[in-house]
């Protein structure tokens, strides 16, 4: 018996959370969160928020990704109203400028007795990868020890990529059992996501959940025209596939048989509204051909068909939101209320999200 079925056999005798629990867990900060696209980030401040954090990014002369509190010390208002000055972030109130580690270095209107005043905005763990700005919420001697979730198909030339923010007023918890509930495809039936899935196999770890699927998938990308599968529904029919989904605490990953990966990036706002990426890549591996022309055309090709797969997901985010605002009401209405539960994988799920949020 290998160490991970150990440690499901021992997971899955712990006791599930209460809902209550659940519902209203906290995010384990030591880890990293996906808080913007790269292409948000521009040349102007930008506030996002992560569980209850106000953070302002800014970029400075070289292009580097900095993330300060979004709060100006004089009189409490976000920086990210503000502007960039070269390295520095300018408030817009009363132009008071902050440098990259939260130390005020500029009052414009200082006399010449008066002196700087001594406030230092807390500063945060920034980087920039795979697309994406992430932030390290928790306590910095763990940056070095917690890696970023890794997304080697974002820079692949093999790989079309879509993405499409998620917006949800609701716990995270809700779209992280969406994602992993599988049986769910009832919902999705006029987009013709994925089709009969039966749950084989749970692993589970302190730090992970892998649930493996069979199932059927409309979408077989073989010859350079079935990529148009993608918009053109009469294209379609269904083949038996596998269907893989991990909770990577605190993100998400699947794959659907041999051309499709998909990822959900969480950032958590607070315990009623989570934000997430969802990203979408289209497998070109079936196409050898391809992979012997130049690099610059398959760049191309790549590039050319980016967020092909957008107004799918668009479609399949709108109608899981639905859902689990609903839900959100409902918890909201009554707490105490839990509904029966038939796949195993939600209590795992559930038990992870706790354990996380308490260590
Ligand atoms: S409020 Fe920011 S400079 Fe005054
Ligand atoms: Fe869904």
């Amino acid at each position: 018996m290998n160490a991970a079925s150990n440690s499901t056999m021992a997971r899955s005798q712990a006791p599930i959370p209460t809902i209550q629990t659940v519902r209203r867990a906290p995010i384990n900060p030591n880890h990293w969160y996906a808080v913007a696209l790269s292409t948000e980030l521009k040349d102007r401040p930008l506030g996002v928020t992560l569980w209850h954090e106000a953070i302002v990014l800014y970029r400075d002369q070289s292009g580097q990704v900095h993330a300060l509190e979004d709060r100006c010390p004089h009189r409490q208002v976000r920086l990210s109203h503000g502007q960039v000055q070269a390295n520095r972030l300018e408030c817009t109130y009363h132009g008071w400028q902050f440098d990259s580690t939260g130390a005020c270095v500029d009052v414009p209107y200082l006399s010449e007795q008066q002196r700087l005043p001594n406030c230092r905005l807390k500063t945060y763990p920034v980087c920039e990868q795979q697309g994406f700005i992430w932030i390290f919420p928790g306590s910095q001697p763990e940056t070095e020890q917690i890696r970023l979730l890794e997304i080697p198909e974002w820079d692949h030339l093999n790989y079309i990529a879509s993405v499409t923010p998620i917006d949800v007023q609701a716990h995270f918890s809700f779209l992280i059992e969406n994602l992993m509930d599988m049986y769910h495809g009832r919902l999705h039936d006029d987009l013709q996501a994925w089709a009969n899935p039966v749950l084989q196999e749970i692993e589970a770890s302190d730090a992970h959940i892998d649930a493996h699927y069979a199932a059927e998938s409309y979408y077989k990308i073989d010859k350079i025209w079935s990529v148009s599968q993608l918009f053109m529904p009469a294209l379609r029919q269904l083949r038996p596939t596998h269907l893989d989904v991990s909770y990577l605490y605190p993100h998400w990953r699947s794959v659907l048989g041999e051309d499709f990966k998909i990822y959900c990036l969480f950032c958590p706002v607070s315990e009623t509204q989570t934000r997430a990426y969802l990203l979408h890549f289209t497998s070109l591996n079936a196409f050898h051909r391809l992979h012997k022309l130049p690099v610059w055309f398959r760049r191309f090709v790549r590039d050319s068909l980016f967020n092909s797969a957008k107004g799918l997901l668009a479609g399949l985010v709108e109608q899981d939101v639905l859902m689990m605002e609903d839900e959100q009401r409902a918890f909201a209405a009554a707490p105490q209320r839990k509904g029966p539960e038939f796949n195993p994988v939600i209590g795992q799920v559930q038990r992870l999200i706790a354990d996380q949020s308490s260590s």
